[in-house]
């Protein structure tokens, strides 16, 4: 449905004339826009021309910059927003928290490099160049393994509460695996993924747009919800359900992007209690029915708890998947197991294999990287930031949320311990311009924007409350300029309707060279 859906969408776009009224502001206010907008992208350009001229070097020619780029913010704004409010992005040298682009500006990274960054810039230097230094002797050998591993697979035994390690070379591969193992074992052919979750680029988990491949062996079920545990109770053919429990703040939804934002409304909350309720009826069913439960800990894993997901809710799983962090700044997928699910051979039939192999896989340099992560997440210190985490992180939202609040400006903040997406409370058509007043605030997020923010553990609470200003000052910034002006007959379901007759109107062609003519108003 949902590539359906994707296929017939047409792309359209409001001119620069139409493009800062189509919430039916009235005239000052449109033109309160466009003068904000112009000063804006001056002084963005004027703040980072060399960083912006470097990535303009990149466009056309790094297929990942042009993607970026086009989903930054909903269509009907691309070409307005790609010509007029550039955003750099090259950087050169991190300082803790803080990252420093081209132009010697300093921002505070939320980007969190995917997740990656779990305890600081700083801790992935030092763990890179320690691994460095452990592997050189042996250097670049495939094949034969540098005998870190062996305290690396114990640790990561430890840590999982589960018999066999795979390494692997991207957390993708590491899910290709676990499904496979799962599907091998069980004998069946079909994979549970829930909606929304996002387990890696590899088609047998992607159903829907994106994935030009329809993946008819890929159920997309619902989460938390009763009928779902109907169906797993029900079906003979599930060989495995796959859980990304960063979806506990968002079930069912796509992860939060701003080009999403089309009537500005994003929802989130996280309920830490009835994720885990929901989790141990999912592992009941599971168990009652063979089916292989898959936890993807791969971007939250270690951000809660050193045992990670399992460890945080309560709830074990039959495979684990990490990747991430845990390879101390380098690429890597780990999958851990049960033996009878790991292994990758019949005993009683000889050709009857599971086979799995990666170039990459164990190279010498990750081992040692990761025995740094490994090793570090060992350290009382280190330990200590997980005791309390939801407290304390609870705490500093809550703070900034108050802030907002005084403030009387509409937006909020959900988090799962550090991972946190800014809600908008009221409708409107111009919710993602908060991120380019973000970025001249000082403020570095992921390719998503401000639906997800993600936080090293090494901030301290001068870090946040410095955040928590330039959260402030951006969205008044942003109010001041006229983007929050509320036409109060703007409902989300008003939006709505209203994208649906531009789009209808430019399926029928009713628009000049790609540009809708007719934005209605309100
Ligand atoms: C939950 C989850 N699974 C799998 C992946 C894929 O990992 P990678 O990008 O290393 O292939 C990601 C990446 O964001 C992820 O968040």
């Amino acid at each position: 449905m949902a590539l359906r859906l994707a296929r017939l969408l047409p792309r359209y776009e409001y001119s620069a004339d139409e493009a800062f009224g189509v919430d039916g502001a009235p005239g000052d206010v449109v033109a309160q826009r466009r003068d904000a907008f112009a000063r804006l992208g001056e002084r963005l350009r004027a703040m980072a021309p060399k960083t912006i001229e470097a990535g303009e070097a990149l466009r056309g020619a790094v297929s990942d910059v042009d993607f970026v780029n086009a989903y930054r913010v909903p269509f009907q704004f691309r070409t307005l927003v790609e010509q007029n409010v550039p955003l750099g992005t090259l950087a050169d040298e991190t300082d803790g928290p803080r990252i420093r682009d081209l132009d010697g500006n300093w921002s505070y990274d939320l980007g969190g490099s995917y997740g990656v960054n779990l305890f600081g810039s700083e801790f992935y230097k030092v763990s890179i160049d320690r691994a460095v230094a452990r592997a050189s002797s042996l250097g670049m050998v495939l094949g034969p393994y540098h005998p870190v591993i062996v305290d690396n697979v114990e640790r990561l035994r430890a840590v999982a509460g589960l018999d066999e390690v795979s390494f692997h070379m991207s957390g993708t591969e590491a899910v290709m695996q676990a499904v496979r193992l799962a599907r091998y074992h069980t004998g069946r052919r079909c994979v549970v993924r829930f909606a929304g979750a996002y387990h890696g680029w590899w088609d047998g988990v992607q159903a829907g747009p994106g994935n030009p491949r329809p993946a008819r062996d890929v159920y997309t079920l619902a989460e938390m919800s009763e009928h779902t545990l109907q169906v797993l109770a029900s079906r003979h053919d599930i060989a495995c359900v796959l859980v990304n429990p960063i979806q506990a703040m968002h079930p069912n939804a796509s992860p939060p992007g701003d080009g999403s934002l089309v009537a500005g409304i994003r929802g989130a909350q996280y309920d830490k209690g009835a994720y885990a309720d929901w989790l141990a009826r999912l592992r009941d069913v599971c168990t009652a029915r063979g089916i292989v439960l898959i936890f993807d800990e791969i971007f939250l894993g270690f951000r809660l708890a050193k045992g990670g997901v399992q460890e945080y809710f309560g709830v074990p799983a039959d495979l684990v998947t990490y990747g991430k962090s845990v390879g101390g700044g380098l690429p890597v997928g780990v999958v851990c197991g049960r033996h009878d699910l790991m292994r990758r051979f019949s005993e009683t039939r000889a050709a009857d294999i599971c086979f799995a192999r990666g170039t990459f896989n164990a190279h010498p340099y990750v081992m040692t990287a990761m025995n740094e992560f490994l090793r570090h997440i060992d350290d009382p210190a280190t330990q200590a930031t997980w005791r309390n985490i939801d407290t304390r992180w609870d705490e500093r939202v809550d703070a900034i949320n108050a802030r907002f609040d005084t403030a009387d400006l509409p937006i909020h903040f959900v988090n799962m311990t550090s991972v946190w997406a800014t809600c908008f409370t009221v409708p409107g058509r111009y919710h993602w311009m908060y991120q380019f007043y973000l970025r001249a605030a000082g403020i570095q997020m992921g390719w998503i924007g401000t639906g997800r923010f993600i936080f090293s553990h090494d901030l301290t609470d001068s870090d946040v409350r410095s955040i928590s200003d330039r959260l402030l000052s951006a969205a008044e910034s942003m109010r001041d300029d006229g983007w929050f002006w509320k036409n109060p007959a703007l409902t989300a379901k008003a939006i709505k309707r209203q994208i649906l007759r531009e789009s209808l109107s430019a399926a029928r062609g009713r628009v000049s060279s790609g540009r809708s003519a007719h934005p209605a108003k309100a």
